[in-house]
């Protein structure tokens, strides 16, 4: 195996084997990548090369959106991999939904990862801890989630049965179709009686006591599995790179494997040049941007200035503030890929925005229009490549790729509330969280059980 764990931190730098089981460097507390020695693996001269497994679709690891492009995320024997054909998402070309944010036609995609089994990108990842999981014989395996982790743990451990699960979430902090999906998986699901980030410190805390596997993105393998996302959005681009990659972030785990996908992408001599990565914040839940684009915190080569950051989270613990958006799959304090996402911004010369929640919901009733229906914090993606066309750092002409990370049913509350035309519902749930109006509502029409009086209605649009 040409392949290792190795600390990000440019002071330490240890590697450890890929089969020791870790989320955090045992020397200096930092975070992990997988790293590979190029030199000595089969790396395609060409990513065309890929698009000749299309033809072998009969292999499931073909099939597999992710492990069709396992040469470049060579950690696992293919005897290993756990694979339930996740991945075969695809990029939209868009011109309704291009037309909103004020993009030229054809200008704006939409990578729309809603199609993956258990309906959010998270399967691309989930499929590469759950190898690794595998690999190291694991028995149990747990995550904190806001319910789309916790839901695509739940189908992989259900539908392979390599490992029963546990998943952790926050009281009432979880959309009912991503809960709905770990309870029928059979998923064991605690309620922990607080938040996103209080989940994931237990979960932590008890996969260390306990020698659970642990499947939330600090989990290195997780991310080689993300970077796939990034394979296709090349691929279905007929491998040109774009110019943007628009993302929402929480726990930034997408942002920090697709910097990663781009940096090694280069290095082979795969691609030219590196797409400009755009990371969107919910207004309520805006640690990146605050870090970033308030505070000036870079990546600094690995030197970012931790002093900052410090005060940055011990001032948000006195005032006691807690992340609060409707996009609640988004809705998180303490974001736990920060370094490696501040390295991806590096990387990709990025930028970071917040949106509020009414232009996210606004933003996901135009996908919706569109043909691609989202949940509320895909659609940051949307509302934030708006922003950044209004600020003009997004140019009309540019290529720009908006990740809609999850699919409209998991949240049908905040669709429902927004679109009923029911001004109790909508206030009851959208109006107390600071959303105005539905801007883009196609409220149901209420018509007697009468033919003509259908007809009548059919006749006023
Ligand atoms: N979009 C959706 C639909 C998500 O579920 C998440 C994260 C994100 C965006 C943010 O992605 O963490 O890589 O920046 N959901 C996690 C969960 C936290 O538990 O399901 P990120």
């Amino acid at each position: 195996m040409h392949a290792l764990q190795r600390c990000i931190a440019p002071l330490c730098r240890a590697t450890y084997d890929v089969s020791d089981v870790l989320t955090s460097c045992p020397d200096c507390g930092s975070l992990l990548d997988i790293d590979y020695d190029w030199d000595r693996l089969p790396v395609p001269s060409s990513m065309r090369e890929f698009e000749a497994r299309w033809s072998n679709r009969r292999n499931p690891l073909d099939l597999s959106g992710v492990w069709r492009f396992r040469d470049l995320l060579p950690f696992a024997r293919d005897e290993d991999i756990v694979t339930i054909g996740e991945g075969q998402t695809i990029l939209q070309q868009s011109i309704a939904v291009g037309g909103y944010v004020g993009m030229n036609p054809g200008a704006l995609y939409l990578q729309y990862e809603g199609l993956n089994p258990s309906g959010s990108f998270k399967d691309n990842g989930m499929t590469a801890a759950s190898t690794h999981a595998r690999m190291v014989g694991a028995k149990m395996a747990a995550c904190a989630s806001t319910g789309n982790t916790s839901a695509s743990l739940a189908i992989y451990a259900s539908t392979t049965q390599v490992f029963k699960v546990v998943v952790f979430v926050g009281s009432g902090k979880i959309a009912y179709g991503k809960l709905s999906q770990a309870l029928d998986y059979n998923a064991r699901t605690l309620q922990v009686l607080g938040d996103f980030d209080d989940a994931l410190q237990r979960v932590r805390e008890v996969s260390g006591e306990r020698g659970i596997y642990l499947c939330n993105s600090v989990n290195p393998f997780r991310l080689e599995g993300q970077k796939t996302i990034m394979y296709r959005v090349l691929e279905g681009l007929n491998w040109q790179v774009p110019d943007w990659i628009v993302v929402p972030g929480g726990n930034l785990g997408n942002s920090s494997a697709f910097g990663k996908a781009f940096a090694e992408l280069k290095s082979l001599g795969l691609i030219d040049r590196i797409p400009r990565l755009a990371v969107i914040n919910a207004a309520g839940a805006n640690t990146l941007y605050q870090l970033y684009e308030e505070r000036d915190v870079r990546w600094d080569g690995g030197m970012s200035d931790d002093d900052t950051i410090n005060t940055f989270f011990a001032e948000m613990d006195a005032s006691q503030h807690k992340a609060s958006t409707l996009a609640s799959a988004i809705e998180i304090n303490r974001p736990v890929n920060l370094k490696k996402c501040l390295r991806a911004l590096e990387t990709c010369d990025g930028v970071v925005r917040q949106v509020t929640d009414q232009e996210i919901l606004d933003a996901k009733a135009q996908v919706g229009a569109g043909g691609f229906g989202c949940e509320p914090a895909s659609a940051a993606s949307v509302a934030g490549a708006r922003l950044l066309r209004r600020e003009g750092i997004i140019a009309p002409s540019d290529r720009v790729v908006c990740i809609l990370t999850g699919h409209q049913l998991k949240d049908p509350d905040a669709t429902v509330a927004y679109h009923a035309g029911d001004r109790a519902l909508f206030d009851a749930k959208l109006g107390t969280r600071g959303v105005e109006h539905a801007t883009f509502a196609n409220s149901p029409v209420v018509v007697d059980n009468n033919l003509q009086k259908i007809i009548e209605v059919l006749e006023r649009r």
